[in-house]
């Protein structure tokens, strides 16, 4: 299976090595308008693989793309020091409106996974040009902010955090709701879990835990300058999904038909993503205050979306 990788910047680049790593794929080709820095991100990544895998990694322009399952659209710039990511708008959605065409004028069968952000936006924007269905249009979402949140719970109660199911919802940014309320470890609540393994969760872990979560990029791109190993292996995540047909529940966004009563939006909740993309949505039992900050998330991307002409 062929995967294309547009945008061959840290967070493409970073998707293409952890497919390379993973043999997700058969192939995975780098197109960046910076041809050379596609090619030398190829051959950078190339070099890894025979210790991993036998994947085939390559630059090419356009025409690369003829064949490919899935598009990984990581084209734009990214986020400043303090930056939110709904400030990348106007920039980013001029990138898509050139790039999409050029995507589906080689690959129109190609399931499209975006991560440029504001990711839930230009998920939308990218349905909106393609005119594609909408589960065939995924964004990388709050897969991340998912992780993060399973990781940091899994470290407070000693578990692995692929034994804690939690979700983050809404949008990758600000307003994401973390839905504590569902969270479970095995057939646990968090509140039994936590009282069986003598960890509870005081209103100050609850609160440590959300900041690690929804400020995580801020903190670590002041650091570093940008985030992108964990979004590379999120886009993985969902690429071996579609690749293995898995039926996996992932917290992708896409445009969803009614959130309240916000309609055709594209926000994060937990789907079944299979071999022809999303398959399922699977909008969770939430309390009062998490279904506030849901749709209350829901009105804010919506209202950023009809600032876009297209
Ligand atoms: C982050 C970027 C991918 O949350 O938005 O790290």
């Amino acid at each position: 299976m062929r995967v294309g990788i547009v945008g061959a910047g840290m967070v493409g680049s970073s998707a293409g090595y952890a497919l390379a790593l993973m043999g997700l794929a058969s192939s995975v080709v780098l197109v960046d308008q910076n041809h050379d820095l596609a090619v030398a991100q190829a051959q950078d990544i190339a070099h890894a693989v025979p210790f991993m895998s036998s994947t085939i990694v390559e630059a090419s322009d356009y025409d690369g793309l003829v064949g490919a399952k899935i598009v990984i659209l990581a084209a734009g710039v990214s986020q400043k020091p303090g930056e939110t990511r709904l400030a990348l708008l106007e920039r980013n959605a001029a990138v898509f409106k050139d790039v999409v065409g050029k995507v589906l004028s080689v690959a129109p069968d190609a399931i499209l996974l975006i991560a440029s952000n504001p990711v839930d936006i230009m998920t939308q924007i990218t349905q909106r040009i393609s005119g594609l269905p909408a589960g065939r249009v995924i964004g990388s979402g709050t897969i991340l902010d998912t992780a993060r949140f399973r990781s940091l719970l899994g470290r407070h109660l000693g578990i692995s955090p692929q034994s804690v199911h939690a979700y983050v919802l809404g949008e990758h940014g600000d307003s994401e709701v973390l839905a504590w309320s569902n969270a479970k470890v095995g057939s646990l609540s968090l509140a039994e879990i936590a009282a069986q393994v003598g960890a509870p969760i005081t209103q100050d872990v609850r609160a440590l835990v959300d900041d690690g979560v929804r400020n995580a990029a801020y903190k670590i791109i002041k650091g570093k300058g940008a985030t992108y190993y964990g979004i590379g292996a999120g886009l993985a995540r969902i690429v071996k999904a579609i690749a293995r047909d898995q039926r996996d529940v992932l917290t992708v966004s896409c445009v969803t038909d009614e959130v309240g009563e916000v309609r055709d939006v594209a926000l994060s909740i937990p789907r079944v993503i299979g071999a022809d993309g999303i398959c399922a949505d699977l909008m969770p039992d939430l309390n009062d205050d998490e279904h506030a900050g849901l749709v209350k998330s829901a009105r804010l991307l919506k209202g950023s979306v009809e600032s876009i002409a297209l």
